[in-house]
């Protein structure tokens, strides 16, 4: 069983909810308001893709950036509809110069209990991992303040696979509880179905762990076979679930 004791959760978390504004993803296809649209930064024109899914030429956009602008490629609104987000979070893709936020993030406790990552990664490791992420992987993080809060990861897969993806992730140990894991997994299972086209998402997850087995079920996924004795954890052996989730 999870070692509650020692990687306390503050679950169930009394006022947990009070914690959420309902962050509505931006509507407003205004061509002005470039939403990822880097064309907008360059003074360029950007091609957008308008949340009805209907590919787009947004008219040209010319003119300084400006502030509003800045602060949407730095913090990106969700692609999830209907995302409930804990205040002031952001996700976006990971940099080589989080190395150092991601790497307090994988050497936690919690985090590693839950994950196949081992002690003592290093900073160098992280970011190395990051400078060589190959094209077909997803790296996002979570921020809460400036502080690396979350991680979570999508690699699609190719050829005969190439409608399949696979997930992993991982929320900060006194982080657990927020919000943080719902908010992660809606923006990779949006990334997957809005933006990749995949039809299916799988994932590998201990059988006791509770709090991730609930979080996928809630997000679709559905357990589909167990692997015995998966991964050497902590001196012993720890059994797996497979989950995945089809797109509906
Ligand atoms: C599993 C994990 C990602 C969940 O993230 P989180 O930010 O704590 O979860 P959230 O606060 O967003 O809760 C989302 C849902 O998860 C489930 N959940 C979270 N904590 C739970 C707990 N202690 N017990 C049961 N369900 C729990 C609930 O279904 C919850 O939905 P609800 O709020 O509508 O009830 C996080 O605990 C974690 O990172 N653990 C360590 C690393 C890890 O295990 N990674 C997963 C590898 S497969």
């Amino acid at each position: 069983m999870r070692q509650l004791d020692l990687f306390p959760h503050s679950w169930p978390n009394p006022g947990h909810d009070q914690r959420y504004r309902p962050y509505t993803r931006n509507r407003d296809h205004s061509p002005c308001r470039a939403r990822g649209g880097f064309g907008a930064l360059a003074g360029r024109p950007s091609t957008t893709l308008p949340h009805d899914g209907r590919v787009g030429i947004v008219p040209l956009c010319f003119g300084k950036t400006k502030e509003s602008d800045m602060s949407e490629l730095e913090n990106p609104p969700p692609l999830a509809k209907d995302a409930a987000w804990p205040q002031n979070l952001v996700i976006r893709a990971r940099r080589p110069s989080d190395a150092e936020g991601i790497v307090t993030l994988h050497n936690l406790p919690g985090y590693r209990y839950g994950t196949l990552r081992t002690p003592h990664h290093t900073p160098d490791e992280i970011r190395k991992g990051i400078e060589s992420q190959p094209a077909n992987v997803t790296g996002l993080i979570a921020l809460l303040d400036g502080r690396i809060v979350g991680d979570a990861g999508l690699t699609r897969f190719s050829n005969r696979r190439v409608h399949v993806g696979s997930i992993g992730m991982g929320v900060h140990d006194a982080y657990v509880g927020k919000g943080i894991g719902r908010a992660l997994i809606g923006e990779v299972v949006a990334l997957a179905d809005d933006w990749f086209n995949l039809r299916r998402v799988e994932l590998t997850v201990y059988t006791d762990n509770e709090p991730a087995i609930r979080l996928y079920e809630k997000n679709g996924f559905v357990t589909e076979g167990l692997m015995k004795e998966f991964a050497f954890r902590d001196g012993s052996y720890v059994d797996a679930y497979c989950m995945a989730r089809i797109r509906p």
